[in-house]
């Protein structure tokens, strides 16, 4: 049993400006990059970086983008068995702009991710019975995430869905009503409640309206401020660690892996929250998506204020 996740892969391309453009306008930016991105290859990647090998599903194209993909994806050990490979369909890119607050802004080109099928999934059911917890996001079509949760839910697993980008509302409705651990970050939470979350007590308040959608476990992402946790009638706001942000692409997919990898070694979920907040903060204080997640002694030392 381990954890699997489903979802897209993306090649990052980031650039650093000294200022985010406005529509119509043309910066110069200082250096770019490019790097392994994608919610779904991020999240995978940080679980493996964190010491659990997940089973990583997930749709590529048979191009360059895709090899640099697979490349990227060995060499952090991961089993790329499960990577379905398009024909003539182009591997999904991401357009990112980073300026020197650390604010970003990203367009993503799904490509090959947005022709995930129901039966790219179905073909892969034995793998979903078998896992304990299921994390997903939504840059695949939602009949390929659907399919996914029932499969993982008929094996008895946890689903974790982290509702990036968030759908409208009928979708949403449906999806929800199959998750059992939702982590929308402030944004996404005022565009599923209607409330932007700005401390603990407004958080509570959200958190209510998403528990009615479904989901017994809320954990929403608060940045700089922490992450607020609500489940069987508890809840908290654990605080942020302090560090220095410089790229905070990424920051939510090592958060979520965090949280994964911790509540499959069966830690209380306060304690995974801490830990999610250790691995998400981490991640902010290096360049790039996948390649900025951190490992698990890293996150200890964190935690421990060894670091
Ligand atoms: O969550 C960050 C990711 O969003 C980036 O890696 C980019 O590819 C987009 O999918």
């Amino acid at each position: 049993m381990t954890i699997a996740v489903v979802g897209s892969s993306n090649i990052d391309f980031a650039a650093r400006v000294t200022s985010l453009p406005t529509p119509g306008q043309t910066v110069l930016a200082k250096k770019y990059s490019t790097g392994a991105g994608g919610k779904g290859c991020n999240q995978a990647v940080a679980v493996a970086r964190l010491g659990v090998q997940p089973t990583f599903i997930s749709k590529i194209g048979d191009d360059m983008l895709g090899n640099q993909l697979v490349a990227t994806l060995r060499a952090e050990g991961l089993d790329v068995e499960n990577l379905i490979i398009a024909p003539d369909i182009q591997t999904g890119m991401a357009l990112i702009s980073i300026e020197e607050s650390g604010e970003n802004m990203i367009t993503v080109a799904g490509g090959a991710n947005m022709t995930m099928t129901r039966e790219d999934v179905h073909e892969k059911q034995d793998r979903l019975h078998g896992c304990d917890i299921l994390m997903l996001q939504l840059e695949c079509p939602v009949i390929a995430i659907d399919c996914a949760m029932k499969h993982a839910r008929e094996g008895g697993a946890k689903i974790m869905l982290d509702p990036a980008p968030v759908p409208d509302r009928v979708v949403l409705r449906d999806l929800m009503a199959l998750t059992d651990i939702i982590t929308p970050n402030v944004t996404e939470c005022r565009a599923m409640t209607g409330i932007l979350p700005e401390d603990a007590q407004t958080a509570s308040e959200a958190a209510k309206i998403i528990h009615e959608m479904g989901p017994a476990t809320v954990i929403i992402k608060m940045g700089g401020i922490g992450a607020f946790y609500s489940a069987d009638g508890q809840s908290d706001l654990i605080p942020a660690f302090n560090v220095t942000a410089i790229d905070t692409v990424g920051a939510g997919d090592s958060f979520n892996a965090g949280l994964a990898v911790a509540l499959y070694k069966g830690q209380s979920l306060p304690d995974a929250v801490r830990f999610a907040c250790a691995s998400g903060a981490l991640a902010t204080t290096r360049p790039g998506a996948a390649e900025a997640a951190p490992t698990l002694d890293q996150v200890t030392a964190l935690m421990d204020g060894t670091a």
